[in-house]
């Protein structure tokens, strides 16, 4: 497995914020949080590809947003953010060599953090970064390989995966006050904690879990149904309203 990965920008303390407060963001700890997750990636047989840092975008290291990747093709996203937007070029440059490439275009936006995929289904949470077009533009880049997807409704959290992410292919790790849990019928479902309301958040690293380390909880909830969880302290990405899913691109 591989992992796209990209360094913290020096201009991260002007990222888009969108439900947080700006709070002071520690640059040196946020680098060292970001090598410790490259590091916990690489622990788990990961073949970390880190981009250089692209300094004037102070959300680049949030790589999940520019692009989605399948087994049979890559989507390049239109960032909802328009500050995001010239993210997306190196990302295309860096999956070149592995997919080929589809793109969403104008009127459509879509970031990564909005769309969750369990199989051949794809989940697209309808957010302030992500619109129906992305939809219809998805179902035309993705149907011919099979896949089903999905416009959700959701509440007011930044992403789709802030809200809801995959523990395998059978069950969910959702908050129900951000996403309806009606909406995964069929899969198992595990709440966060109620203090841990971002704790939804799961990065699936083949059979292994990469969770944040601010939700013990919730962590003892997943670990108590067998996962095999690893945590890594995200608390100063955090502040930029990022996650562990935000960090890489993991593609076989
Ligand atoms: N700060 C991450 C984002 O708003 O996209």
């Amino acid at each position: 497995m591989k992992a796209i990965t990209r360094a913290v920008s020096s201009a991260m303390h002007h990222c888009e914020l969108t439900h947080m407060d700006r709070q002071a963001l520690d640059l040196d700890r946020a680098r060292q949080q970001h090598e410790a997750y490259n590091q916990a990636l690489r622990k788990l047989g990961v073949e970390v590809i880190e981009l250089p840092e692209q300094a004037e975008l102070a959300d680049s290291v949030f790589v999940e947003d520019t692009a989605l990747v399948f087994d049979e093709v890559a989507v390049i996203t239109h960032p909802g953010a328009v500050s995001r937007r010239p993210e997306t070029a190196s990302i295309a440059e860096a999956l070149e060599p592995y997919r080929p490439l589809r793109h969403i275009e104008p009127p459509a936006i879509l970031d990564g953090g909005d769309v969750l995929t369990i199989g051949k289904n794809v989940y697209v949470g309808l957010s302030s970064r992500s619109n129906r077009d992305a939809v219809e533009q998805l179902k035309t880049h993705l149907q011919p390989f099979g896949y089903r997807v999905h416009g959700l409704a959701m509440g007011q959290c930044l992403h789709l995966k802030t809200a809801v992410t995959a523990l395998d292919d059978q069950s969910v790790l959702l908050n129900p006050d951000w996403v309806d849990p009606a909406l995964f019928e069929g899969y198992a479902i595990v709440e966060t904690h109620p203090d841990e309301p971002f704790g939804a958040n799961v990065v699936r690293v083949g059979r292994h879990l990469l969770y944040g380390a601010a939700y013990p909880n919730t962590q003892a909830s997943i670990a108590a149904l067998g996962h095999d969880v690893h945590t890594v302290d995200m608390s100063e990405l955090a502040k930029a309203e990022g996650a562990v899913t935000c960090c890489s691109l993991l593609f076989n």
